[in-house]
């Protein structure tokens, strides 16, 4: 028992690395932050927001309702458009009509943003000392959720069009000799312009993802579960869209599927939602019932009234028109700024440029690369945030991930500027 009293939890939890690089990023005027996930001020859609607002508490009926508390599952027209625009962008991106039973209104909840949903089916999912397969790298927030939990991570290398489904197999594989298979409940993966990579997994590797975790599952002796976060799908700048993991065989009972409203509308919004399988769904939302009884209903309405009158779809090609063009000021500015010594990825979508430098150079909080960069008034997410803490590989240590997302144009040319010139001290 801990002398003040703190749960395990409690204790266990430290300050989200993402908490205090948005604070840093908030209060440190000056500071070309390029860290931060946050979205594109410019093209936050004020006055459509304005507008629906208004013409929500137009009409007094509808706007008694929006200031109403809601339901757990959410606001019943937008379970409707959400699952409808889900459904539209499969068929779409697979060229084929897809069922609604496989969109079904009756198994989306909206949630406060999708970051909630993951730690609701990581709760549903996951007790302490359980294992969930993460890409390497990955999205460190969810890194923090499965630590504050006690859940064991394990990350699986990437290729440039998804996950190694060798690599896959062969954890799996060790997994099972080991016995810690029966304690491992899913894999992770972030399928569009993923966070922090860029990467975006393949239809083809998604359904093979998914038949490796079937062979594997009489072993595990439970369903094994793919929870496909697709924060950055409608963010796509470049090629063409790719099916969720819904499509694929055995998407409709094993795939946990976390889409969000915050990325291709109002990050300040909040609202995500989650399409989910039975028994995870109920056990979701009966959680939800816990946590907050309901999504904010105000916001609900919001985007219900963005979705139905078709603004969100209207901002969508401008959305995208300006992250490409501040996507081409970072690249710009990294190949004029960077030396020859680091690698990049020109991003197809979302909001970041993964950069990694000679492994001479660890850029992490505590090193002389970061201080440095702080002193000098910029700042990054350093990569081994990114990356599983286990054993079984040594994680890239001199890696960043740059945000081209908050920043206006000049912030990032300042940013890229300062650490190009860091680099050049550091000989790279
Ligand atoms: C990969 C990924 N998933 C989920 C989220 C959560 O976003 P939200 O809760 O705003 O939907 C983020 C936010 O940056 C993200 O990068």
């Amino acid at each position: 028992m801990s002398r003040a009293g703190l749960s395990r939890l409690g204790q266990r939890i430290q300050e989200p690395a993402i908490s205090w690089l948005m604070k840093l990023t908030l209060s440190q005027p000056g500071m070309a932050s390029l860290a931060a996930g946050f979205t594109d001020n410019l093209s936050l859609p004020v006055e459509a927001v304005r507008e629906i607002v208004e013409s929500v508490l137009a009409r007094p009926r509808l706007g008694r309702a929006a200031l109403q508390y809601g339901s757990t599952a959410g606001d019943e027209s937008l379970r409707d458009l959400t699952s409808q625009h889900l459904r539209a962008s499969d068929m779409e991106a697979s060229g084929k009509p897809q069922p609604s039973s496989l969109y079904s209104p009756d198994r989306l909840l909206i949630t406060h943003g999708s970051q909630q949903l993951l730690y609701l089916c990581t709760e549903a999912l996951c007790d302490e000392g359980d294992w969930v397969l993460v890409e390497d790298p990955t999205y460190f927030v969810y890194l923090g959720i499965l630590r504050s939990r006690g859940v064991r991570a394990r990350g699986v290398r990437m290729r440039a069009d998804g996950l190694d489904l060798a690599h896959l197999e062969e954890v799996l594989e060790s997994m099972k000799a080991s016995g810690e298979l029966r304690r491992l409940k899913m894999i992770y993966s972030v399928t569009y312009f993923q966070n922090p990579s860029s990467i975006t997994t393949c239809f083809a590797k998604k359904k093979a993802a998914l038949a490796l975790l079937k062979r594997y599952e009489s072993a595990a002796g439970h369903p094994l579960y793919y929870l496909e976060d697709a924060a950055y799908r409608e963010l796509r700048f470049a090629g063409d869209d790719v099916s969720s993991a819904l499509v694929a065989p055995r998407g409709a009972s094993r795939v946990l599927y976390a889409g969000t409203y915050s990325k291709p509308f109002a990050s300040g919004a909040r609202v995500g939602f989650g399409l989910l399988p039975e028994p995870v769904f109920t056990a979701v939302l009966r959680i939800k019932g816990n946590h907050d009884f309901g999504t904010s209903n105000f916001l609900q309405q919001l985007l219900a009234e963005a979705l139905a009158r078709g603004h969100f779809r209207k901002h969508l090609p401008r959305l995208r028109a300006r992250y490409a063009s501040k996507r081409a000021v970072m690249t710009q500015a990294i190949r004029e700024r960077f030396p020859s010594g680091v690698r990049w990825e020109d991003p197809q979508g979302g909001l970041y440029v993964w950069a990694t430098l000679p492994s001479r150079c660890p850029t992490g909080f505590q090193s002389r690369f970061f201080k440095q960069a702080l002193a000098a008034k910029v700042l990054y997410v350093p990569g081994d945030l990114c990356y599983a803490s286990d054993r079984s590989r040594r994680p890239s240590r001199s890696s960043m991930r740059l945000s081209f997302g908050g920043s206006e144009e000049s912030g990032i040319r300042t940013g890229i500027e300062r650490l190009g010139r860091l680099m050049e001290k550091h000989k790279l």
